[in-house]
């Protein structure tokens, strides 16, 4: 077993893989990516994540060099020349290899590239352990709904809480809006509802948030898509970060407070049931 990519086409073992140093990805952080789940060797809303693709693609204006059916194609290969049962599946899409210019150039076709990794696989609900967040200024620019591959600012609050003992950053603006995590969607209970911040430039809309907050309308539990502060935040019952690597994670720690009460809380814990439900629903038992 070993992983594999495939490159614009061509498949190859990843440790083998070459793309062109002047590739934009490489020079400029020119393109987006998507990270998807595979479970018993299945996808995980695979459709959903080529969906955000396709968006992230045209918000910076490259057409995606092949079409959905190729690239789901191109990853059920991967899958099973590598045989992973449990792993993800990277894609990023590039704008291509050129003389280095800041201006678009005019005869270059994007580059694809594909390529799977292991997993281990999931751990029995009742073993996963909450994380503990740290808050941080969110540094990043105005377009955080583009899954673009400049992520500079998400790994400087990532390592920097790292650095202090946390698992995450929760990231907030300037007026103190809490947006989001480094790498994932935050929700919090705050007096008896759920919150979570709407879908707006300011967030990466996760395909793991939307699948919490269909769960959570289905529960008819009390849902408002609405901000909220970080004040607020630090008052919250209960929080948790969802995303396609943690699924729905319990948060237990906020800058080194713990938050009261049992971790997961009720409202977390049924969150996480009811999300291994649907992966069971959506990739067979797990
Ligand atoms: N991160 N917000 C940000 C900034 C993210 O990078 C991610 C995902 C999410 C959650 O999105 P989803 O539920 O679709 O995975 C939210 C991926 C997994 C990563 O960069 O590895």
């Amino acid at each position: 077993m070993e992983p594999m990519a495939w490159i614009n086409g061509d498949i190859t073992h990843l440790a083998e893989a070459t793309i062109s140093l002047e590739d934009r990805g490489y020079l400029l952080g020119d393109g987006v990516y998507e990270v998807i789940r595979v479970y018993n060797g299945f996808t995980f809303y695979f459709q959903a994540h080529l969906e955000r693709l396709h968006k992230s693609a045209e918000a910076i204006r490259i057409v995606l060099p092949f079409r959905d059916e190729d690239i789901k194609k191109a990853a059920a290969t991967l899958l099973e020349k590598s045989g992973y049962k449990d792993a993800y599946i990277y894609i990023q899409v590039t704008r291509g290899s050129a003389r280095r210019d800041h201006l678009f150039p005019e005869e270059t076709k994007p580059l694809m590239v594909i390529y799977v990794r292991p997993l281990d696989p999931l751990l029995p609900l009742d073993q996963v352990k909450p994380v503990s967040s740290i808050t941080l200024p969110d540094q990043r620019w105005l377009n955080c709904h583009i899954k673009t591959i400049n992520l500079l600012p998400n790994l400087l609050a990532r390592q920097k809480a790292n650095e202090s003992g946390a698992v995450e950053a929760i990231l907030y603006r300037q007026d103190n809006t809490v947006t989001e995590g480094t790498r994932s969607n935050v929700f919090a209970v705050i007096e008896g509802v759920i919150r979570t911040h709407p879908e707006s430039n300011l967030i990466l809309s996760g395909v793991s948030r939307n699948i919490v907050v269909k769960i959570i309308k289905d529960l008819d539990m009390k849902l408002d898509e609405q901000s909220f502060n970080r004040n607020e935040l630090k008052k919250a019952s209960e929080v948790w970060i969802t995303s396609t690597s943690l699924e729905v994670c319990p948060v237990d720690f906020l800058d080194g407070s713990q938050i009261e009460g049992v971790h997961p809380g009720p409202i977390t814990a049924a969150l996480m049931n009811e999300f291994r439900n649907e992966i069971s629903r959506s990739c067979g038992e797990v």
